[in-house]
């Protein structure tokens, strides 16, 4: 069964938190990215984890092996049950991701972005591939590397199913019908992401500026556990 987690994209940790209360018992994580994290820190996903959340740490790692080495061991004691490195890094950067946290009693899991959703056809910089074919070739190597999953939009996370049948695919661009894209591209209604195997969907707009999140999240919910 796929799982929810909420996007706490949001610039305030009051806000961040009166979310967080609203959605507890419904979502089982939440997440903290780059924005949020860098203006609240560490006693957030404290706070988060006191009121029953798992905590994906969306920081999106990107840089030499050691300090990549570093920062997760970092994101570990900051509570994070998941968190993300770019596979652009490369193998070693991966690898050092993957060596860092192991041995570990309870590890966080450790996914590695692919193409982000946000890029259109002919929008990654000095890559002539579709982002869907990126996407899938990065796929392939996060498993050789031995990340336990990707983060991939909903138009690939068939295909990666189908080629690496052991990760576990993470998809934002969470789209429910008629709600509008803002600044992803490659967007999926909850169903759809489901039906083609996603693990996790990370939703945040239509969650957080709907007028009323809770009923926004029970929505995708519904819609999630109807494929399943
Ligand atoms: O508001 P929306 O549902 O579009 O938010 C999606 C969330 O997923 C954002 O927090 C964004 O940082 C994150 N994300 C993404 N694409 C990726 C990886 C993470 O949109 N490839």
């Amino acid at each position: 069964m796929a799982q929810l987690a909420l996007a706490l994209d949001v610039l305030s940790r009051e806000r961040a938190l009166g979310l967080a209360r609203e959605l507890a018992g419904l979502v089982p994580w939440c997440k903290v990215g780059l924005a949020l994290f860098t203006l609240v820190g560490p006693a957030l996903p404290e706070a988060l984890k006191n009121m029953g959340y798992k905590i994906f740490l969306d920081l999106k790692f990107y840089d030499i092996p050691r300090t990549v080495g570093q920062a997760v061991r970092a994101a570990a004691a900051c509570g994070a049950d998941m968190l993300t490195v770019h596979c652009q890094g490369g193998e070693r950067m991966c690898l050092a991701a993957v060596e860092n946290l192991a041995g570990m009693e309870r590890r966080p899991l450790i996914f590695g972005v692919t193409a982000l959703t946000s890029f259109g056809q002919g929008e990654m910089p000095g890559v002539a591939a579709d982002p869907e074919d990126f996407a899938l070739s990065l796929a392939g190597r996060a498993e050789a590397w031995g990340l336990d999953g990707v983060v991939c939009s909903g138009f690939e996370v068939a295909h990666v199913k189908r080629n690496c049948p052991d990760l576990l695919c993470l998809v934002p661009g969470i789209r429910p019908a008629g709600l509008v894209e803002d600044d992803q591209r490659r967007v999926v209604t909850p169903a759809a992401a489901v039906k083609d195997g996603a693990d996790f969907l990370v939703a945040g707009r239509p969650i957080i500026e709907s007028p009323s999140p809770r009923s926004a999240a029970e929505k995708i919910l519904q819609e999630m556990s109807q494929q399943k």
